[in-house]
Order: structure tokens, then C-alpha cells, then sequence
């Protein structure tokens, strides 16, 4: 093994599919999973492949700093790619200080983990920070999300990213550790919990439950898949440039009740149901507070420097994530017992039927 990679977040949606794609991808590196496994963490995940002779899973809150370097100092990583995070933005509107603590102060305890570590020596090492679009705040009907884009944060979420964002940048100033970043838009895919919009709904229709829409629905989101933001961390890991960032998006920007409305059509299709029964679900309930209207990000530096592009548009990727969700129904069964159930209650209680 000529490398060892912490990847946190690892049992999370995203992270999994990093996961994934390293140990898969790269034999020769020494992948490390840490993760706290909250209500988001699973991992089932990563049960196809967490045999493997490079993989490792380190159980640890990244806001524990004592463990945090205990596990620094077992693995002594060349790389980090930090992904844990509290990552729902109606969570964090209902319970802000568990982003501060885990957004920020986790991210700050890696950051201190890693130069500690590397003292100086940062040849070959890598901090690699991800993060989200919802930092630049809300466009309006026109314009895109560039790496310049003043950060301007609406959300407890958004705004701990930022934080986070401006703490990695500022040991790289401070302290010349190796960090890159990026920030990209929404993805969707397998293993995505079902507190977000698009596996919520389908997991709606699959039970013949109401399908929340908050407002009007004219809120606009770029829809990323999830293997097409995989591949991008991979590139931006190797080949990207220490103090850079890379905006990271799908080109692929819908209103919230068409995105809805075209899901409707393929689960009446996958479901036999009659044409226009899922529709018939779909159910306006109060906004989300602060609730920003459009992301859309411009992602041309990343095209430009690494020759990246998405794969896959939203209506081949929707349709092929709708067959997961249908085909796994034991994952999200699991997934929605315990708490989710609690949590439900609580955030649509008044639409439950
Ligand atoms: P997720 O909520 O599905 O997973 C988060 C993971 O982090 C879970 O496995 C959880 O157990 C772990 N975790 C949470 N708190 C922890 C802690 N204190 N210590 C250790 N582990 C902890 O999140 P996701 O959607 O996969 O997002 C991953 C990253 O990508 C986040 O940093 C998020 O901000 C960023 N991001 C997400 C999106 C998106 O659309 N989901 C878009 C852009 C960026
Ligand atoms: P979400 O999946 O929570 O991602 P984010 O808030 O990070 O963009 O929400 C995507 C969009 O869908 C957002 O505009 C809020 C909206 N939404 C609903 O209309 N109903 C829902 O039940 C949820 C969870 C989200």
C-alpha cells in the first residue's frame, strides 16, 4: 500500500460512494472510514465491499479531538477528503448547534490533526475539504455560482460549511497545509436518506404517502448524480491545485414541483400505476424558513483545468435511481425505522395521512 487516506463521512451517502470508488479504483491505497455513525451514517453502505483487504472502519466523532488523534497517529495518513457533516438544512433550522459543533469544530479538529501530523512536511499530503454551493446564498432568476461568487450563507447549514470553507482555506494561508476544496450542488443517487426531497418522495409514492412540496415549488436546484460527484473528488484529489477551489455541478437545474412531477411519471410507470395516480400525491405545505431560491452552479474551471464533465442528466439519472430505490427496498425500510419516524412527525406531521 503506497498511500493511507482518511475518508471521513465515509458511511454517509456521498461518502460511501467515495468510498467506494478508492478501494475499488486504487488497491494500492489504504482507505480509512471514520465516521461517528449518526441517524445518516449506515454501514450497510459499504457491505459490498468492506472486506476488502484496504479497507478500514474507525468508529470516531470528529469533534473528539483526543480520538481524532489516536487515529492519526494508527494510520498517519498521507490524504484526507473530509466529508462528514450534519448535512440537512430543515435539521439544522431546528437544532443549528449540532452544525456548529460537527461542521465547524470537527472540521477545525482535522485540520489540527493533520498539521500536527505533517509538521511541516507536506510533501505528498493532501487536505481535501468538500463542501456545498449553498455557501454563495440564493440566485435569483439569473446567473450562476463561479469560484469568486461572494460566500453570503443563509442557512445554520449553509453557514457552518462557510465557516468550515474559511477555516481550511485559512490553515493553508496560516500554516501552508496542503487544502483544496470544492463546492457542489445538490446530488441525488442510491443510499440517499430519505429526509431529502428526492428519496422522500420516492419512498412517498412507493407507500402511497403525500409528497411534501414546501411553497410554491418554484424553487430551482442543480441536480448532480452522485457518481458524477465521486468521480470529480477523485480528479480534484490528484490533480487539483493546494489553496484552489472547484465548483462542482450538473447542469441540470429544475423547479422543485417539475423535478417532482416528472418523478410521479416514472414511479406510475416502474409501479404500473394509471397515468397521473403518483401526481395526485403530491401535496404544497409551508415553506422552509429562509428557504433560498436557485442554486445553479458554473463548473467551466473544473471542466476547463481537469476535463471533468457530468455524465449523466437528470431525467437518465432519476429513472436509474428510482430502480435502486425499488430494487433495495430492504435498505430503506431499515433506514426509515427507529427515529426516522420521529423526525417525520414532526417536520410533516400536519400532512400525515
Ligand atoms: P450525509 O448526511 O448523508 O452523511 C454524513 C456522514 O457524516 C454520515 O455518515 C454521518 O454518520 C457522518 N457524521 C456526521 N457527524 C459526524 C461526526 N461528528 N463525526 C464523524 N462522522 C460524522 O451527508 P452527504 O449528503 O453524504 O454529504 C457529505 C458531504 O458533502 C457533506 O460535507 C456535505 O456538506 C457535502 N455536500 C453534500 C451535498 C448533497 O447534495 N448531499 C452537496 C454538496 C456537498
Ligand atoms: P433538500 O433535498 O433538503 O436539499 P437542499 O435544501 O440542500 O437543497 O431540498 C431540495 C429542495 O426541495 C429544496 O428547495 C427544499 C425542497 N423540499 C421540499 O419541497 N419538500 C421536502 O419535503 C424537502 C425535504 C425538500
Amino acid at each position: 500500500m503506497n498511500k493511507t487516506i482518511i475518508i471521513t463521512g465515509g458511511a454517509g451517502f456521498i461518502g460511501s460512494h467515495v468510498v467506494r470508488l478508492f478501494v475499488t479504483r486504487y488497491p494500492e491505497y489504504r482507505i480509512v472510514n471514520v465516521d461517528k455513525l449518526t441517524y445518516a451514517g449506515n454501514l450497510e453502505n459499504l457491505s459490498d465491499i468492506d472486506r476488502m483487504p484496504n479497507y478500514v472502519f474507525e468508529r470516531t466523532d470528529i469533534t473528539d479531538s483526543a480520538g481524532i488523534q489516536a487515529v492519526f497517529d494508527r494510520h498517519r495518513p498521507d490524504g484526507v477528503i473530509h466529508l462528514a457533516a450534519e448535512s440537512h438544512v430543515d435539521r439544522s433550522i431546528s437544532h443549528p448547534m449540532d452544525f456548529i459543533m460537527t461542521n465547524i469544530v470537527g472540521t477545525v479538529t482535522l485540520l489540527n490533526a493533520a498539521r500536527a501530523l505533517w509538521d511541516g512536511n507536506f510533501s505528498g499530503k493532501r487536505f481535501y475539504h468538500v463542501s456545498t454551493d449553498e455557501v454563495y446564498g440564493s440566485l435569483g432568476a439569473e446567473g450562476f455560482f463561479t469560484e469568486t461568487t461572494a460566500y453570503d450563507p443563509r442557512s445554520p447549514y449553509s453557514a457552518s460549511k462557510a465557516a468550515s470553507d474559511h477555516l481550511a482555506r485559512a490553515y493553508h494561508h496560516t500554516y501552508g497545509l496542503p487544502v483544496v476544496l470544492s463546492n457542489c450542488s445538490n446530488n441525488y443517487g442510491p443510499n440517499h436518506f430519505p429526509e431529502k426531497l428526492i428519496p422522500l418522495a420516492i419512498n412517498n409514492i412507493r407507500n402511497n404517502r403525500p409528497v411534501p412540496i414546501y411553497g410554491s415549488g418554484e424553487n430551482v436546484r442543480d441536480w448532480l448524480h452522485v457518481h458524477d460527484h465521486a468521480r470529480a473528488i477523485d480528479l480534484i484529489f490528484h490533480k487539483g491545485r493546494n489553496g484552489d477551489t472547484y465548483n462542482i455541478g450538473g447542469n441540470n437545474e429544475w423547479t422543485n414541483i417539475d423535478l417532482i412531477r416528472l418523478l410521479c411519471r416514472i414511479m406510475d410507470r416502474k409501479l404500473n400505476r394509471k397515468a397521473g395516480a403518483s401526481e395526485q400525491l403530491i401535496t404544497f405545505v409551508k415553506d422552509r424558513a429562509g428557504h433560498d431560491l436557485r442554486y445553479a452552479i458554473d463548473s467551466s474551471k473544473l471542466q476547463r483545468e481537469l476535463g471533468w464533465t457530468p455524465s449523466m442528466k437528470l431525467e437518465q439519472g432519476l429513472e436509474k435511481t428510482v430502480d435502486w430505490y425499488l430494487a433495495n427496498e430492504k435498505w430503506i425500510n431499515a433506514v426509515v425505522s427507529g427515529d426516522y419516524e420521529r423526525y417525520y412527525e414532526k417536520q410533516y406531521g400536519q400532512i400525515k395521512n
